[in-house]
């Protein structure tokens, strides 16, 4: 990641959190995309420590972060040869595969499914944790989905993640501020041979940067076109939210709906490209996709604990790699 210093890490607290995933407890530790909330994914009781602490549903899968590719194939099976080539090119890295998985990869992980999803994160503390982990464990795997309540904004900085889950919950692993800023892209290669690759959640990885590897666009897959296709929390049409009222409008409409607001005594906040004048708070974010992904979560938590009745965000530029932020938008705003 260009410019991305993570803080010091200190070997200590590295030696702890690997004590507390061996003992079946809860370690929350930086990615390049979100915080993650992390447990030994090859023991069911402390994965299920993870749905209580999020208060998620049993049925939703999680993610498991590995150290190594090689690990791959001790997860899944079946693993068609382009699940390599895209962990060739992209791990580590905001890319979750999705494959069959092993026998012994307990239901509790998996949400009750046949598939696992499976990937190597880019942040370099999450690295050392998941090489130590995985040097003392036998299968060396972490269970770990976004590190917020069930339903709500990923955090992106360890003061998040207190402010969600408390200090008591789980040991948490500070490495500063998320350079990517938003969860990985989720692509489902588990019916490779019949279905092709298909995005099941658009991320910080682009669908040009997978056509390039893949040799086609991948897919987006959408609820009514695969009715039996895996459950993807993220895909719920309410997801990634503030509990403050959120409204996407287009750039043109933004400053007179503001100002109608203002004058009918509404505490309007707002995030947009540029600043709007009669917004209570405005946070201006960058056109530029990377950057403005990087600090989205962070300016929606801020305008989330300011007190506001509504959230009006201006709707970002269309192309394929804004997708995945009108994806979160679109979902904020459900
Ligand atoms: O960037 C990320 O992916 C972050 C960091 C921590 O790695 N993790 C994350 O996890 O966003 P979570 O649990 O908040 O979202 C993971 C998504 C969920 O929507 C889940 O349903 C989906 O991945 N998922 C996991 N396993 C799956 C499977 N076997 N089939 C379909 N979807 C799956
Ligand atoms: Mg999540």
């Amino acid at each position: 990641m260009p410019g991305f210093t993570p803080p010091r890490f200190d070997d200590a607290l590295l030696a702890q959190a690997v004590a507390r995933l061996r003992a079946g407890e809860l370690v929350v530790f930086p990615t390049e995309t979100v915080y993650g909330l992390g447990a030994d994914a090859a023991n069911p009781a402390a994965a299920a420590k993870i749905f209580a602490a999020k208060g998620r549903p049993s049925d939703h899968p999680l993610i498991v972060h590995l150290a190594a590719t090689e690990a791959l194939a001790r997860w899944a099976k079946d693993i068609p040869p382009v699940a390599w080539r895209l962990a060739e090119a992209f791990w580590p890295g905001p890319l979750t595969l999705i494959l069959k998985k092993r026998e012994w990869v307990p239901m509790a992980v998996t949400g009750g499914q046949e598939t696992l999803g499976l990937r190597i994160p880019a942040h370099p503390l999450a690295l050392r944790l998941l090489r130590a982990f995985s040097a003392v464990s036998k299968q060396g795997g972490v269970a770990a989905p976004s590190a917020n309540r069930f339903g709500r904004i990923s955090p992106t900085t360890a003061a998040h993640v207190r402010a969600e889950l408390g200090e008591q919950t789980a040991l948490i692993l500070d490495g500063g501020a998320c350079p990517v800023g938003i969860e990985s892209t989720i692509l489902d290669l588990s019916r490779f041979a019949t279905r092709g690759a298909e995005i099941l959640r658009p991320g910080g990885l682009d669908a040009l940067a997978l056509a390039e590897v893949l040799g086609a666009m991948p897919k987006q897959r959408d609820k009514k076109s695969a009715p039996d296709a895996p459950r993807v929390s993220g895909s719920l049409a309410s997801h990634y939210a503030p509990v403050t009222p959120l409204r996407l409008l287009e750039a043109t409409a933004l400053p007179d709906f503001l100002a109608r607001q203002a004058a009918a005594g509404c505490r309007c906040g707002a995030l947009a490209l540029r600043p709007q004048a009669n917004a209570r708070i405005c946070r201006v974010l960058p056109a530029d996709p990377a950057q403005y992904a990087r600090m989205l979560y962070a300016s929606l938590r801020e305008l989330d604990g300011a007190a506001l009745d509504l959230i009006v965000v201006e709707m970002p530029p269309v192309g394929f790699t804004w997708n995945a932020i009108h994806d979160r938008l679109r979902r904020a705003a459900t």
